[in-house]
């Protein structure tokens, strides 16, 4: 595995996975479960933000208490299954600013394109953690933190739910700086670019389409 991947094994992330990866889940659930997950996820992600202290008062006395340093922290969703990660993510951290990259998977070249793009202006001094529940070649992830980087952020992390090994590579050559964040490495893509045994299509799974 790669240096830069982090699969975050915790018993409830892995068992909420397997629910989810069932074809009998249904929509509301598996929307239920993805943003279950991206709490967890979400913790993980944060281990190691930097602290600084603040005064503060209890109503007992005064006291000298952590407080993360720094700006407030960005998620960029890669619409529009992002959106499922990004829910769970605002709820652990409700002050974030969210940006959102619209890519869609050119179904013969599988090559990402871009049709919408908006984030926060200033990203650079700021945490961007890139959110999208599939990173399956990897181009739609690439693409997403090649403009992100374009647009000044020097410190990002990528989350996702499932990873495969195709992907993590060419995640791992174009951005070796970003570290991955996954629920679980899977064995391979088919030929249409889908991970298997995945769970199927993220966003149709997410939105009930088809
Ligand atoms: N996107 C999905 O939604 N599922 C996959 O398996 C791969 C890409």
């Amino acid at each position: 595995m790669s240096e830069n991947v982090t699969v975050v094994d915790h018993p409830l992330v892995q068992h909420k996975l397997a629910l989810m990866r069932r074809k009998q889940t249904r929509t509301a659930e598996f929307r239920l479960l993805l943003r279950e997950i991206s709490l967890l996820l979400g913790y993980e992600v944060t281990r190691d933000l930097p602290l600084t202290t603040v005064e503060i008062e209890t109503p007992m006395t005064e006291m000298t208490a952590p407080q993360i340093e720094g700006k407030k922290m960005v998620l960029v969703s890669i619409l529009r299954a992002g959106n499922g990660l990004l829910e769970g993510m605002l709820d652990l951290i409700p002050s974030a600013r969210v940006g959102h990259i619209g890519l869609y998977r050119d179904p013969e070249t599988l090559v990402a394109v871009e049709y919408y793009f908006k984030v926060p202006r200033d990203l650079s001094d700021r945490l961007v953690i890139v959110v999208d529940p599939m990173l399956a070649t990897g181009n739609s992830a690439v693409a997403a933190v090649d403009r992100i980087k374009e647009e000044g952020a020097t410190n990002v992390k990528f989350v996702c739910l499932l990873a495969a090994p195709e992907g993590l590579e060419a995640f791992g050559e174009a951005h070796p700086d970003v570290r991955i964040y996954t629920a679980a490495i899977d064995d391979h893509l088919d030929q249409h670019g889908y991970i298997v045994p995945g769970l199927g299509d993220a966003g149709d799974r997410l939105y009930g389409t088809k």
